[in-house]
């Protein structure tokens, strides 16, 4: 066999053997020999690079070409389902079809509703050719290098398989639970905010730019509806039995009903049984089955009228409201949480609830005692949707509860920002909730990265008077913190250390509102020290590319706050970083200015990350994918050949590493 076979080969059995291990749960061989396959067809594949395919079972693992999802008109507009709550909107859509079939018989067929996105995916000649999400029906995005890179879904199908020359399949993309509570775990230890539930999850994963990040979140698929010029059967029940057949994951939960009182008991099983799948499910879907009367039954505007989803009842239990409280977060916002009599929800005991923000709590129209009633629906936090009827009729009810007009903390005026929904208390350096905010801010990972410390202990710090604000964190002596000598230490050493961390952290760290990470970054490298950035306008700080006019006027209110002055002078004085270092500043230039520069390869004299760094340090953008607006190529071994290719056909130059380190030390 030669290589050109024995990639062939290898692709053929990988393609089977993912199915059997992802489709089927049936694996036939062991992960070490799948593993072991897959490295010889990587290898291959290196070697040759002209038989490059995107289908090839390599590819599942995403690629580093930054995904601008093109916009693609759907062939046959994705329509939505029209929905119902109960059972008499179940039974009413019976006897409609019922009568518009002139009381032909008729099956319907009946189906969980996935809670995901769906995705239309397009195959030629059994080749996956294109995968594009609904968008507003009528046109969506080209998501196709994220979806190759879930396993579930088949690249190639086997080459027996007696499917149409083309064909559209439709489904719902979803992130099991599994995948999503370990995604969610690694966003909290990341600090990065959490999905509320897989669903977004879902949907922010498949519009990554970046296709290796969607490998790495475990996304899988169901499919639920074929579309083709030659449909291979009469029934949509029979063509997922075929869909199945060629290799796709369909539930096996779907079910023929003969009458309404099939489709009632399919609905109660699955009211209960859900909770107990992998996935996220919010209804049922029901179909009616013959192709033929689906076309007599037709569409309207939005949804087919074969067709609706009965959702189910997001779970409600109903308990008693003690009282409403209200957090102030680091920023001042201020956020109503109720508190409740312990109850039973969805297999959890609830407590507390979200109020979210004023005009939710005030929509509520809640009184202390009120029997509310408490729903899980999407979201994973419970939510109060409404008071209970017996407390609307009870004359004697409790106190009415109103947003406060104070801070609950410090007593300050809440203040109201124009188009946002939350009050903010303005007393930055008054009040005690945003001042242990700022510096839990101040000493986490991304900024000072001061580790020894956390919130209880900065709390504690505060409330014994030994800290107002970080900068005190530098003038804490051993004899003052006491206590167990090992921490004590541990804690100092940290302190310690964190006089290093870079200016564009410190920048970070010290919290000026709206100057996240990335924002910091550009401007400690435009300004270059803490001194010219305080003395910047704003309208200087609009020159800079990527600073805009929320972030300008909010830098410029910054520093013109006497007691931030003192904070960032007495900063300065504890001998943190306030300016560019030296080794920084003397490895700038403007020699890359106005540059757009992609890397790709595998580089001898420097990481990947420092040739960013590199570029950003010259002037240069580095961006992720390749167009006509590329300037060159920073090249290494081993570029990937799809880029390879794009580069040639868009004329893009491509420039060597040391070509590339002799340009930019001039
Ligand atoms: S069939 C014309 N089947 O629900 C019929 N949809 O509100 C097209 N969905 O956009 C859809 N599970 O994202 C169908 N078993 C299922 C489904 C399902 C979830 C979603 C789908 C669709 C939405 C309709």
């Amino acid at each position: 066999m030669n290589d050109t076979e024995r990639i062939a080969h290898l692709r053929t059995l990988l393609h089977r053997l993912n199915h059997e291990y992802y489709v089927m749960n049936a694996p036939t061989a062991s992960d070490r020999e799948f593993d072991e396959m897959m490295h010889e067809l990587q290898h291959l594949e290196q070697l040759h690079p002209e038989l490059y395919d995107p289908n090839s079972p390599t590819q599942r693992v995403g690629s580093d070409l930054s995904n601008e999802f093109a916009t693609v008109v759907h062939k046959r507009p994705m329509l939505s389902l029209s929905n119902t709550y109960n059972r008499q909107e179940v039974a009413d859509f019976y006897q409609r079809v019922g009568e518009s079939l002139h009381g032909q018989p008729f099956d319907v067929c009946c189906e969980l509703k996935f809670d995901g996105l769906s995705i239309s995916l397009h195959y030629e000649r059994k080749r996956l050719v294109r995968a594009v999400t609904r968008g507003d029906g009528e046109k969506g995005d080209d998501v196709t290098a994220n979806v190759r890179t879930i396993r579930s879904i088949p690249l190639e199908l086997p080459a027996g398989t007696d499917c149409p020359d083309a064909f559209e399949i439709r489904g719902e993309v979803l992130m099991p639970w599994a995948s999503f509570d370990r995604l969610n775990r690694q966003r909290e230890e990341a600090e990065e905010p959490l999905f509320a539930n897989p669903r977004n999850a879902a949907s922010g994963t498949l519009k990554s730019k970046d296709s290796r990040v969607v490998a790495g979140r475990g996304l899988d698929a169901y499919l639920y509806y074929l579309l083709s010029d030659q449909m291979p059967a009469e029934g949509h029940y029979q063509s997922l039995q075929m869909v199945r057949s060629w290799g796709f994951q369909v539930s096996e939960h779907i079910k023929l009903a003969h009458s309404l009182q099939e489709i009632y008991d399919y609905i109660d099983y699955w009211d209960n049984e859900r909770h107990h799948l992998p996935i996220a499910t919010d209804g049922i879907v029901l179909k009616v089955n013959s192709f033929a009367q689906q076309r007599s039954l037709g569409i309207t505007a939005k949804s087919p009228r074969w067709a609706i989803a009965y959702k189910f009842q997001a779970e409600q239990a109903q308990t008693t409201l003690r009282q409403v409280v209200y957090q102030v977060g680091r920023t001042g916002a201020v956020t109503p949480v109720a508190n409740m009599d312990p109850v039973l929800l969805a297999g959890t005991t609830v407590r507390r609830a979200t109020l979210h923000n004023a005009d939710v709590l005030e929509s509520l129209q809640l009184h202390v005692g009120d029997q509310v009633l408490v729903e899980k629906g999407g979201e994973i936090i419970p939510k109060i949707v409404g008071v209970a009827q017996e407390s609307l009729d009870n004359p004697h009810r409790g106190q009415p509860i109103h947003f406060p007009t104070h801070c609950p903390a410090c007593g300050r005026e809440l203040v109201h920002y124009e188009g946002e929904a939350a009050h903010y208390c303005p007393n930055e350096t008054g009040c005690v909730p945003l001042i242990l905010g700022r510096i839990e801010h101040f000493i986490s990972r991304k900024a000072m990265n001061i580790n020894s410390l956390g919130p209880e202990t900065v709390d504690e710090y505060y409330r014994r008077g030994m800290i107002r604000d970080a900068a005190d964190l530098y003038l804490l002596t051993e004899q003052q913190l006491g206590g167990d000598q090992k921490m004590v230490r541990k804690i100092l050493k940290s302190v310690d250390e964190s006089r290093k961390v870079p200016f564009e952290r410190v920048l970070f760290a010290i919290g000026i509102r709206f100057v996240g990470e990335i924002a910091a970054k550009t401007l400690a490298r435009h300004f270059g020290s803490m001194e010219a950035l305080a003395a910047a306008s704003v309208d200087d700080l609009l020159q800079v590319s990527g600073i805009g006019m929320v972030i300008a006027e909010s830098v410029r209110a910054y520093f013109q706050n006497p007691s931030n002055r003192d904070f960032v002078s007495r900063l300065a004085s504890c001998g943190l970083q306030m300016q560019l270092s030296e080794a920084h500043r003397q490895a700038q230039s403007d020699r890359l200015a106005g540059k757009s520069i992609v890397i790709s390869g595998v580089f001898a004299h420097h990481s990947r990350d420092e040739y960013k760094a590199l570029i950003e340090q010259h002037g240069g953008r580095n961006v992720g994918s390749i167009s006509a607006k590329t300037s060159f190529i920073l090249a290494g071994d081993n570029m990937g050949p799809a880029k390879l290719e794009k580069a040639r056909k868009l004329g893009i130059p491509v420039m060597g590493e040391e070509e590339f380190l002799a340009l930019i030390q001039g």
